[in-house]
């Protein structure tokens, strides 16, 4: 099946209101419809509302968030709810990022929980999966990322399987500039896109987009997305330069 790539943008810790006005003023102009494609922002919480507004004149720019807690409300200093993303308009969440579960010890447990409360919200889950280096070189890199994805989706129905997204990222790719070819993405793409026919079938597995990050940038852009089972990318580093993301997006 044929999908409509996906185009994320994974600001991490980046970009003020004031750099995100900056950005869109440039940004825009340089795709004026985008309607090819799936684009997708994640900028930071405070700077969503400014994102948010200089995307007023664009519906069909989708907006996103970097994270959730893992319960609903509460007692949690410091964290953002699933309720607060989907009352700012957010459509996509992601969830165990790398950085999420390497930097600051988000579990398996914390993802399929995460995923529960996204999809009963409503909004769609972006789970994002990946080996580290030496989980690679002990060729066990379909080993984890079938763990990761097996934990994503424990405690959802074959329905809001159906409306998840899934990013392969590995770990090493991630702000190394070292990215992986596009035999070595398609390869992972393949076994995902596997697993996921296995557990809900191949009406709903084959339309579930998997989108490849890794240090992609301007110049292999292209040639990520023109791989095999390769259904879009989520971009760090090379999406914080407005230029350089309208060449990604228009790639
Ligand atoms: P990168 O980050 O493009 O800077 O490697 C990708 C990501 O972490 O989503």
């Amino acid at each position: 099946m044929h999908l409509k790539p996906v185009i994320a943008a994974n600001w991490k810790l980046n970009h003020t209101p004031t750099d995100a006005r900056a950005f869109l003023q440039r940004f825009l102009p340089q795709c004026p419809r985008l309607n090819e494609r799936t684009v997708v922002f994640f900028p930071s919480a405070l700077t969503y509302a400014t994102v948010a507004e200089g995307l007023r004149e664009r519906p069909e720019i989708w907006l996103g968030v970097q994270n959730v807690h893992s319960e609903a409300q509460g007692a949690y200093t410091g964290e953002n709810s699933v309720l607060m993303a989907r009352d700012c308009g957010a459509r996509v969440v992601l969830v165990g990022h790398s950085e999420r579960r390497h930097v600051f010890g988000e579990t398996d447990e914390q993802t399929t929980r995460k995923m529960a409360l996204i999809a009963q919200a409503r909004l769609t889950p972006m789970l994002c999966v990946g080996e580290t280096l030496a989980e690679r070189e002990a060729g066990n890199t379909a080993a984890v990322v079938e763990r990761q994805l097996t934990a994503g989706l424990a405690e959802l129905d074959d329905a809001q399987i159906a409306t998840i997204m899934l990013a392969y990222e590995p770990v090493w790719a991630i702000g190394t500039g070292r990215t992986a070819t596009p035999e070595d993405a398609s390869e992972i793409h393949g076994v995902l896109r596997a697993a996921l026919v296995s557990r809900v079938g191949e009406k709903v597995g084959a339309g579930i987009p998997i989108l490849y990050g890794g240090s992609v940038n301007r110049g292999n852009a292209s040639q990520l997305l023109a791989a095999a089972d390769v259904d879009g990318l989520l971009v760090g580093g090379a999406s914080l330069d407005a230029d350089s993301w309208a060449s990604i997006v228009r790639a």
